[in-house]
């Protein structure tokens, strides 16, 4: 994306997944708890797979949205996204950095702090 300003974008999207082991705080847990790191290579390889260039997915630190995560972020819109599962990560390079398409079911919203499902899958593992 240009905006003509000449400065344009690196990457677009820009992907920042957290994969700090420590949290915010005590007792909100952390993104490495919840086995980011392997979603975190999973999005990698499909996006190598299909061939996708002209983006970046980056490790981060902690993102302070702890207890919804794992957490991820894409620029330049700023959509967050919770992903728990191999098949999240891989709906979001699918749909959302291939097709453009946000996946509105894993989006977190500023106003978001545990999502029901999230939180009913916490009580029952
Ligand atoms: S540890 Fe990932 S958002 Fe805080």
């Amino acid at each position: 994306m240009n905006d003509g300003s000449g400065a344009g974008l690196l990457y677009d999207p820009h992907i920042f997944v957290c994969l700090d082991d420590k949290g915010a705080e005590p007792g909100r847990g952390c993104c490495a708890d919840r086995g980011v790191m392997e979603l975190f290579v999973h999005m990698r390889a499909i996006a190598k797979e299909n061939g996708v260039t002209g983006i970046r997915i980056n490790k981060s630190t902690c993102l302070d949205r702890c207890e919804l995560g794992p957490i991820m972020v894409v620029y330049p819109e700023g959509t967050w996204y919770a992903v728990r599962t191999k098949e999240d990560a891989e709906e979001i390079v699918r749909r959302h950095i291939i097709e453009g398409r946000r996946v509105e079911r894993l989006v977190v919203r500023p106003s978001d702090r545990v999502p029901g499902d999230l939180a009913l899958a916490e009580k029952t593992e």
